[in-house]
C-alpha cells in the first residue's frame, strides 16, 4: 500500500524547530495495524527522537512484540519545504532490525510515485540482533 498522502499530512505534526527537517513515518505490523511517528526535537539536541523510533515505540506501547514489524514508510521535508528522500539513521536501523527480527521492508518516498524499497538487511548488513548477549 502507498502511504504518501498520509505521510504528507503527518509531516505537519513534526516538531523540528532547530533543523527545520520534518520526518514522518508510518509503520505496519504483521497483524495489519499501523502506527504513526514524527521527529520531535529538543533544544538540548541529543534528546531528539526520530520519526521511525517514535512510531515503533508507540506500537510497542500498544502491544507490538519483537518480530511483529513488517513495513516502515518514511517521508521527509527539508528546511526549504521541499520533499526529500531520506533513509533511516543508524540508531533507527538498529531498532528496526531488532523489532522485525531482521525481516522488514523500508519504503523511502520522494513523491507519491517515487518510492525506494529496501530490506532492513540491505540497510544494516551484519546487524547486531542481540543473540550474542
Ligand atoms: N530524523 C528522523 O526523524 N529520522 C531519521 O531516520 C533521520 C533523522 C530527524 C532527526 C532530526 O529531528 C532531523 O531529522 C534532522 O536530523
Amino acid at each position: 500500500m502507498n502511504y504518501f498522502k498520509e505521510l504528507e499530512v503527518l509531516l505537519d505534526a513534526s516538531c523540528a524547530p532547530y533543523s527545520g527537517f520534518n520526518v514522518a513515518s508510518i509503520i505496519v505490523l504483521k497483524d495489519g495495524r499501523s502506527f504513526k511517528g514524527v521527529n520531535v526535537e529538543s533544544a538540548a539536541y541529543s534528546p531528539t527522537n526520530c520519526a521511525e523510533r517514535n512510531a515503533i515505540q508507540t506500537a510497542v506501547t500498544e502491544g507490538a512484540k519483537i518480530g511483529d514489524l513488517q513495513e516502515v514508510h518514511i517521508l521527509a521535508r527539508n528546511a526549504a519545504k521541499e520533499l526529500v528522500q531520506a533513509y533511516p539513521c543508524g540508531p533507527c536501523r538498529q531498532v528496526i532490525a531488532e523489532q522485525s527480527l531482521n525481516d522488514t521492508l523500508i519504503f523511502c518516498y520522494a513523491s507519491e510515485n517515487e518510492v525506494k524499497q529496501h530490506t532492513i538487511a540491505e540497510l544494516l548488513p551484519f546487524g547486531f540482533l542481540g543473540a550474542e548477549l
